[in-house]
């Protein structure tokens, strides 16, 4: 396998092996890290973060990662460069390339993390735009393969907005890696035609099936995964929350919904999660339509507490992934020797 050079803009420019070998890469970094056994394969290195959006996970899992891997980084954050203001992502992409061996890229356009790939000259990594979130699926992959051993065959179900970044990557990653993949949701947030049309191709080379389900408790008997996001995406006008929580409050992930699903099944959330009123938007969301829909009155919106806090939860060992898969990735497109 060799994946020098390598972009990661969306998994739908990886085969089925190179998925897998960067979650192998990545459990094996994992249990280096634990065992203390340094990897310092990229010393002299540096890579440039780019974030127009806000970030914990993916900004602290670019940075961890590449310091293990005694790799620099440059943080810019939203108001940090000229990009977008007064200089093209073309030509940010042609000065960075100069300076850097890598970008990440977290914002809004993915013709922007495209053109900073096109244009760079170096292997550029989406870190979440509105249509994708490829490293977000991978350290999804390698919990789930931590969890049941493999991934084939999986019954991968997702409740809530399944057209955006993280329904369109989970449904790709599904598809790659012949699983079964259901989304539970109204008709109006299912997925594009265009591109469950290209995910369907790509399922009948790997055994894979996609589903789409409207009823909230059926879409939940014998999944092993129960996975849900958030009902309001980074970049979404305030005001879609009314539209959003009258969509999908019926889909909020409860306790009666993990009974449903197989005895084994564990829950996961890509996170930042609201189940609680420990949050600015728990607390106002709560503030605003707990009257009209009681179920998000106590700040539980997408999940409750009780199931994030549950035994089936495996959401922090899931966040935990994302530094060990983002570290495979870099060292994988950054490294002659992996
Ligand atoms: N899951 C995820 O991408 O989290 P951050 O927004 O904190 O990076
Ligand atoms: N769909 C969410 C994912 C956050 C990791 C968002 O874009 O805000």
């Amino acid at each position: 396998m060799n994946l020098k050079g390598r972009s990661l803009l969306t998994l739908l420019d990886y085969k089925p092996e190179e998925i897998q070998y960067l979650i192998n890469l990545a459990k094996r970094l994992k249990e280096e890290k634990i065992q203390g056994i340094q990897h310092r394969h990229l010393e002299g290195k540096n890579i440039v973060l780019l974030f127009q959006k806000d970030s914990t996970r993916t900004r602290c899992a670019f940075e961890v990662g590449s310091t293990d891997l005694g790799c620099q980084t440059t943080y810019l954050g939203p108001t940090g460069s000229q990009m977008g203001k007064k200089e093209s992502v073309k030509d940010t992409a042609r000065v960075l390339g100069k300076m850097y061996d890598g970008i990440e890229f977290r914002g809004y356009l993915q013709s922007d993390v495209q053109a900073l790939a096109d244009y760079s000259g170096v292997p550029v990594y989406n870190g979440l735009t509105d249509d994708f979130h490829p490293t977000q699926i991978l350290a999804d992959f390698l919990t789930i393969q931590e969890n049941f051993g493999y991934l084939k065959d999986i019954k991968f179900t997702y409740y809530g907005d399944a057209r955006n970044n993280m329904g369109n990557s989970l449904m790709i990653g599904c598809a790659k890696m012949g699983m079964h993949f259901k989304a539970v949701a109204p008709k109006a947030l299912w997925p594009a035609k265009e591109l469950v049309d290209i995910c369907l191709e790509i399922a009948k080379t790997t055994g894979a099936t996609l589903s789409f389900e409207e009823d909230p408790i059926k879409g939940a008997i014998d999944s092993d995964v129960i996975y849900t996001d958030v009902w309001v995406s980074m970049g979404e006008p305030k005001d879609v929350w009314m539209k959003r929580i009258k969509e999908l409050h019926q889909y909020q992930v409860t306790k009666k919904i993990m009974d449903q699903a197989s005895k084994n099944a564990i829950f996961m959330h890509c996170l930042p999660a609201f189940h609680s009123l420990d949050t600015e938007v728990g607390k106002s969301t709560a503030l605003e339509f707990g009257k009209t829909y009681p179920c998000v009155a106590n700040g539980e919106l997408e999940v409750t507490d009780e199931v994030i806090e549950s035994k089936q939860s495996v959401v922090f060992e899931e966040a935990g992934n994302r530094m060990h898969t983002i570290k495979a990735v870099i060292l994988a497109s950054l490294s002659n020797d992996f």
